[in-house]
């Protein structure tokens, strides 16, 4: 077993590679767009289905199931010492329109499957092991991210929201959730959150999403910081109007103001001077939405993030002068600017990095530490324990698209660094 003989350990540890691949691409076809893109939106039927595919294996892996009000599952591998905070794993597999099929779902079945590899090597743990499958990591549907890590990391003003939160259908979160089997009658959501300390340890692993170590032929990232997510939502009026017969000094154009504001978004971000610094305007709908209708409403969501927590909030706050200067030049209104979520940057844990890094050593996978541009259910875990993430190169730094490709000899090792973790860290 491994805490008595690294050698031994490392060298019988085996991942089932095939039967990894299989579930990836089982999975991958509970989508609701066709191959190879991937949609699986929060609380769909895909989503139930896939969520199912996933409590069944960790069924035939031996873990007792556990389930949350917001739709969390943890599986739990019982240590000889259960009264001990467990050591967690996990991701997401919600997936957003036309994505692929490793974001997220590397981290869950590679989780599993790290676990099966312990479980064949004969190991034992000592803490509990725990894989966790976090509910919407991705805002696609109520425009939250990380909707189930933030409530386990005890975020309360969200647990309030949801209860009046709507989809883009007007769908309620709660009856949404029901739908899915969760949100039971008496259910706030509060219920959701974890105390500090629940677990010892949470590591994440996930495709790299950028193309670093591909680039430089490395097969393990080591992550030291998450970078600092914000969104915002916008919303501006005007009187709209015939398009043919409202003349161009009479009118105040909703859909030029959101033109302007997100020009202005790029500019913001590339006036801070740091290649950190990043800015999106992914969503851009106007209303009516007819060619020969002048655009009385807009709607825009703006994605922003930066290693550092301070530049980002001065790009936000530009970002709000900018609105309402627009508004005031185009004689619209700017009915809405909503700081959605304005969240700081995450570290790693300093042991759970040197834990990564012997893992690594030990299976003789070299390694580089890098930070996370993306954002993961480790930048609220991080909250609730020590956090550390592991990252594997993906094709090109492919990802939020169908393209998107890691190779199954890198989760391989992906699998086998993180089981190594768990095994260390457990023991610990
Ligand atoms: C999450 O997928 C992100 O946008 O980083
Ligand atoms: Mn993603
Ligand atoms: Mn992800
Ligand atoms: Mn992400």
């Amino acid at each position: 077993p491994i805490h008595e003989s690294h050698s031994h350990s490392v060298s019988s540890l085996s991942v089932d590679a095939r039967s990894l691949q299989k579930q990836i691409d089982e999975l991958a076809t509970f989508s609701d767009t066709p191959a190879p893109s991937v949609t699986r939106i929060l609380y769909t039927e895909k989503d139930v289905l896939a969520r199912r595919f996933i409590k069944n294996l960790m069924g035939l892996s031996g873990l007792s199931i556990r389930e949350d009000a917001v739709g969390n599952i943890f599986g739990r591998w019982e240590g000889s010492e259960p009264e001990l905070a467990a050591i967690a794993t996990g991701s997401h597999i919600d997936a957003i329109p036309y994505s692929g099929k490793y974001d997220g779902v590397v981290g869950v079945l590679g989780a599993i499957e790290a676990i099966n590899t312990l479980k064949r090597s004969g190991f034992k743990p000592k803490k509990s092991l725990e894989v966790i499958l976090f509910t919407s990591e991705e805002p696609t549907r109520f425009g939250i991210s990380c909707l189930g890590s933030r409530l386990l990391s005890g975020v309360e003003e969200l647990a309030k929201a949801l209860k009046t939160t709507v989809d883009g259908q007007n769908i309620s979160f709660i009856l949404a959730a029901r739908s899915a089997g969760y949100a039971e009658e008496k259910d706030d959501f509060y219920s959701v959150s974890l105390k500090k300390g629940s677990y010892s340890a949470f590591v994440e692993l996930h495709i790299e999403q950028g193309p670093i170590l591909e680039k430089e032929g490395i097969p393990i990232g080591i992550v030291t910081a998450i970078a600092a997510p914000a969104s915002i939502k916008v919303e501006f009026e005007g009187n709209g109007g015939h398009a043919g017969a409202v003349l161009m000094p009479n009118r105040n154009d909703a859909g030029l103001a959101a033109a302007e504001l997100a020009l202005a978004v790029e500019r913001h971000v590339l006036e801070s001077g740091s290649i950190d610094s990043v800015g999106t305007v992914g969503i851009l709908e106007l209303h009516p939405g007819a060619i020969n209708s002048i655009p009385s409403k807009s709607h825009l969501e703006i994605d922003t993030r930066d290693i550092d927590e301070e530049r980002r909030n001065i790009i936000i706050e530009k970002i709000r002068q900018s609105a309402s200067a627009i508004a005031k030049n185009r004689g619209v209104r700017l009915t809405e600017f909503k700081i959605v979520n304005q969240d700081p940057p995450a570290l790693s844990d300093k042991s759970i990095i040197e834990a990564m890094e012997a893992a690594s050593k030990e299976l003789n996978l070299t390694h580089k530490k890098m930070i996370s541009r993306a954002y993961h259910d480790s930048l609220f875990m991080a909250r609730v324990s020590p956090m550390g993430m592991i990252f594997i190169p993906c094709y090109k730094g492919y990802s939020h698209k169908p393209e998107e490709y890691a190779s199954i000899e890198n989760i391989s090792n992906g699998v086998k660094v993180l089981a190594v973790t768990l095994a260390k860290l457990s023991q610990g």
